[in-house]
């Protein structure tokens, strides 16, 4: 089966089972301090899972574009993957245990959808411990069906509990699907389904919500259960194929082929197909980044120091392949081949993904000679690579941090990444994609000064289109306790005045004190009222609206405060040009 179909069938099994098919989100959370990326299709739901009415209903499902660089580290093993689809179901307070378990039975092993030999499919439970009781209901349901015991493992908690990591809010216990391949064989006797040597390959997980996690780290019920369920495409498709990695599947098959032709080689030694399936992950996943509407370019901070550093991670491996210049345009226009037709804004974005690429690879060339030199004179003098080392062959050649710790690592030496780190945060106010390490994938804070940035983001959207003209709209959006920062299309810096302006309009409205008012209606009657919607396609059919008098009106999931007085005032701090079409500004609540 190929990729094409396992998707569209998914969609129709959960379709037949009263589901609402909804579109897959940016892979830039929005409006989320805590997260770069979305790491799993639930990421977006968060505010419906969090009790909030989806105006879809309660039965969703949907394909997911994901990124997670949690797992970059073990890109080229067989099953893990930087960027990856995910097929999602979903019930907000709708069906349970029994529902999702059996229809996970039914979809995997039945001739007339996946058909999977049973006998080949192993699932795991939660074990229990003092926070949660063992998962007997699931085990029994999956007996029910008809997986004997010998397939069933109980597994503590950090294996079968699922929750955005490190995170307060709402989890539960899982149950993993794997399916046994013959090709790999056990690593040892004890080898069982959770273990990473690619024996057992897991291609499902439903999660059973019904926790939620404290600020001290206990748990209590949910006042609303929701099953939350992620099947990786990659996975389930080198399964359905019979072949044991995800790169030998049409996902990547033509960009390992492109990459031995571009080597000249017929034949890939282990080491050389590592090498080219880090290639093929890291270029794939820094297209589908750049693709997004928000147009990500290269850069030193977030989201673009991540796309900097697949690129540049896939030029060094390039270059060990002795595969030179011209190559990512090469593969780029396979991955863009591939998802065209899937994601639009693929498409819409294509020629920025190339320029882009190009760009990056002839700067990062021009550096990496003299980045890689004075890495070798620094170790010859002083016999290791510091922290400060490593932060002045970022700043002055480009070289991130992985790349240097990943050289120094070769030479045995390991590198005092917080030394970097108090270094980087001194120079940088922004960090922590640098340090990726400590960087956890988390979810969107609903606090109250969070909640407040958020009106006063669309207050701020609104202002700028009254005082700069109705070509003025959301590049991009990020919020913290502290400020708001928005990325707006604007081909200048404003003068002092306009931001005076835009300030007072702002001001107005909280000295109103407007309510704040949430409707539902069809997308295509918003847009024909003059509501503005940032990502298109993180929208269904039927769309949520948050409006402030005439003021704004926007597409949003929310939340939002119920009037504008709360916010008390409003203030710009700083404004910067940050594209030839972007000012990036940075706002605050004050006193006014
Ligand atoms: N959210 C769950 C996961 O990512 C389904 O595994």
């Amino acid at each position: 089966m190929r990729i094409n179909e396992l998707r569209q069938i998914y969609l129709r099994f959960f379709k037949e089972r009263e589901h609402k098919t909804i579109r897959s989100s940016s892979l830039l959370p929005e409006h989320d301090a805590t997260a770069l990326f979305t790491m799993a299709g639930m990421h977006p739901l968060m505010p419906f899972l969090l009790g909030q009415p989806h105006p879809q209903g309660t039965r969703l499902v949907n394909v997911q574009k994901c990124i997670r660089m949690t797992d970059i580290d073990e890109v080229g093993d067989t099953t893990h993957l930087t960027f990856f689809e995910m097929l999602g179901n979903w019930s907000l307070g709708d069906y349970w245990k029994k529902e999702a378990i059996t229809w996970s039975f039914e979809f995997l092993t039945s001739p007339e959808w996946l058909g999977f030999n049973k006998e080949k499919l192993f699932v795991t439970v939660f074990e229990g411990d003092d926070d949660a009781p063992k998962d007997t209901e699931a085990i029994e349901i999956w007996k029910s069906v008809g997986i004997p015991e010998k397939q069933i493992y109980p597994l503590p908690k950090s294996e079968n509990w699922w929750g955005p990591p490190g995170v307060v809010g709402p989890c539960g216990p899982c149950s993993e699907m794997f399916i046994e391949t013959d090709d790999i064989p056990k690593c040892s006797p004890k080898c069982r389904p959770g273990c990473h040597c690619g024996h057992f390959v897991e291609v499902w997980n439903d999660v059973f919500m019904e926790y939620n996690r404290k600020d001290d780290g206990s748990y209590e019920k949910l006042k609303r259960r929701n099953i939350d369920t992620g099947m990786g495409v990659e996975r389930t498709a080198a399964m359905l194929q019979g072949v044991s990695t995800v790169y030998e599947t049409e996902a990547f098959v033509p960009m390992i082929n492109r990459i031995k032709d571009l080597a000249r080689k017929d034949e890939l030694i282990a080491e050389e197909m590592r090498l080219a399936r880090i290639i093929a992950d890291h270029v794939k996943a820094a297209v589908m980044i750049m693709a997004d509407d928000a147009q990500i370019a290269p850069s030193n901070v977030e989201h673009g120091y991540i796309a900097r550093r697949l690129i540049r991670k896939a030029i060094l491996c390039a270059d060990n392949l002795g595969i030179g210049k011209g190559f990512l345009q090469n593969l780029a226009e396979i991955v863009i081949d591939m998802y065209e037709d899937i994601y639009d804004e693929v498409r819409r974005n294509c020629q920025f993904v190339i320029d882009n690429l190009r760009a990056e690879d002839t700067k990062f060339r021009n550096t990496l000679k003299k980045a890689l030199r004075r890495f070798d004179r620094i170790l010859n003098e002083t016999g290791t690579i510091t922290g400060s080392d490593a932060f002045l062959l970022f700043t002055s050649f480009g070289l991130p941090l992985e790349m240097t710790r990943e050289l120094a690592q070769e030479k045995g030496i390991w590198i005092d990444i917080d030394e970097f780190r108090r270094q980087f945060e001194e120079h940088r106010e922004m960090s922590r994609t640098a340090t990726e390490g400590k960087f956890k994938g988390g979810l969107a804070d609903y606090s109250e000064e969070i909640t407040r940035m958020h009106t006063a983001t669309h207050l701020l959207q609104a202002a700028l289109r009254k005082v700069l003209g109705d070509g003025v709209h959301q590049m991009g959006s990020n919020i913290t306790k502290e400020r708001l920062r928005f990325d707006f299309s604007f081909s200048r810096k404003m003068t002092p005045e306009e931001i005076a302006e835009v300030e007072k309009l702002v001001n107005e409205v909280i000295q109103q004190d407007l309510p704040v008012e949430r409707s539902f209606m069809s997308y295509d009657e918003a847009i024909g009222k003059g509501a503005l919607a940032f990502f298109k396609e993180t929208y269904g059919e039927e769309v949520s609206v948050y409006s402030v008098g005439d003021f704004s009106m926007e597409l949003c999931g929310g939340p939002h405060v119920e009037r504008t007085g709360v916010l008390r005032g409003f203030k710009i701090t700083k404004q910067r040009k940050i594209g030839a079409n972007v000012v990036r500004v940075r706002a605050i609540i004050c006193n006014a």
